[in-house]
């Protein structure tokens, strides 16, 4: 079989024996994968690593079950699934311990990959394979992001990330009106086509904290998914108002910024919650949630699997809408 692996920042590409699963295992033939940021900072070097060793990128997969091992109860041959991104977190708190695709065990850039029956979750008829790829890591977030919205509430999502495009389409269904960042004029329509109630360039302008408050008459959003972090933190809390939002502390894609006064912190009454994915559980209720209220998952483009080294350029250009898919025949 093929696979990638990433060597020194660089994506190799090596055939390796398909793997046999073990008992509890099931054998994945992956049908679609997906890039997400963290796979850019771990070729990168950039990201908290635990295993060494060339590894197999990528967190996000789709496929069908090829072969099942011994005591699997869960699926069967045929079988269409996707991944949850924690492959030992099911249910409940955090476990102490957890060992991320790619940067701690293998990931799913391969055309087959056998791991335990737990760690997956059956994908719907309703969801191609290019689909559900794009959701273990970024739908899951969002959604996690996202827990308690009530409709009529104000959702501010920032920039236009896979992260970000998801909590917009969910917030949508859940009856939120969305207040949206980007960059670019081009960007923004994308946004209000696909239903940014406001859209603010922040480019264009920088306070735009203030700028939320303005739109919503002064008291601000109820819901910040922060995919910004030192870069987008400050406005992030001004966006808050006084009125004891809460702030999903998700990401740090924009790289630097003023620091966070404790006082500004404190006046706004805001809670930081942070953010870690979300367990198999989250999954499979992000799943249900769209089998009633379905979002389509804005893909970008879609690449072979051979062509992984020009998929991450693609998303590495951050001129992509949407997220970057790579599929095996
Ligand atoms: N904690 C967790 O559980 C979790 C889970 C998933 C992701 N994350 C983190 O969340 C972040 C987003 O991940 P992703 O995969 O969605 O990223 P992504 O797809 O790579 O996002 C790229 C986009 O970020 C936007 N951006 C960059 N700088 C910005 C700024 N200063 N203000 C607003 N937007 C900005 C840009 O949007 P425009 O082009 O529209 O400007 C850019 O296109 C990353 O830091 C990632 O590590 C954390």
């Amino acid at each position: 079989m093929r696979v990638h692996r990433a060597e020194s920042g660089r994506l190799v590409r090596r055939e390796e024996p398909v793997p046999e699963p073990q008992r509890g295992e099931v054998l994945v033939r992956v049908r679609a994968t997906s890039l997400n940021y963290r796979d850019l900072l771990i070729l990168d070097g950039d990201h908290f690593t635990n295993a060494s060793g060339a590894l197999i990128p990528l967190s996000d997969a789709a496929g069908e079950v090829a072969a099942v091992g011994e005591g699997v109860t869960r699926f069967a041959t045929g079988d269409r699934v996707l991944n949850a991104f924690h492959s030992n977190w099911i249910a409940g708190r955090l476990p102490d311990a957890l060992v991320g695709y790619g940067n701690g065990r293998d990931g799913w850039l391969a055309e087959y990959r056998a791991v335990s029956e737990h760690a997956l979750v059956a994908l719907p008829d309703s969801l191609t394979y290019e689909q559900g790829a794009t959701l273990p890591c970024a739908a899951v977030t969002a959604w996690t992001s996202l827990a308690g919205v009530r409709p009529g509430d104000v959702v501010l999502t920032l920039g236009t990330g896979g992260v970000s495009l998801f909590a917009l389409q969910l917030a949508k269904t859940l009856g939120a009106r969305v207040v949206a960042t980007t960059s670019s004029p081009e960007k923004a329509a994308k946004l209000t086509e696909l239903g940014a109630d406001t859209v603010i360039d922040y480019r264009a302008t920088p306070e735009w904290g203030k700028a939320v408050l303005d739109t919503t008459g002064g008291r601000g959003a109820d819901r910040i998914v922060e995919v910004g972090g030192p870069g987008t933190f400050a406005q992030s809390l001004v966006a808050a108002g006084t009125h004891h939002a809460e702030i999903a502390l998700v990401g740090f894609v924009g790289a630097e910024g003023p620091p966070v006064e404790f006082m500004d912190l404190f006046r706004s009454g805001a809670t930081v919650r942070k953010i870690w994915v979300g367990s198999r559980e989250d999954t499979e209720d992000l799943l249900r949630q769209l089998a009633v209220r379905p979002i389509e998952p804005v893909v970008d483009s879609v690449f072979a699997f051979d062509d992984a080294p020009a998929a991450l350029e693609r998303f590495r250009s951050r001129e992509n809408f949407g997220k970057v898919v790579l599929t095996s025949a």
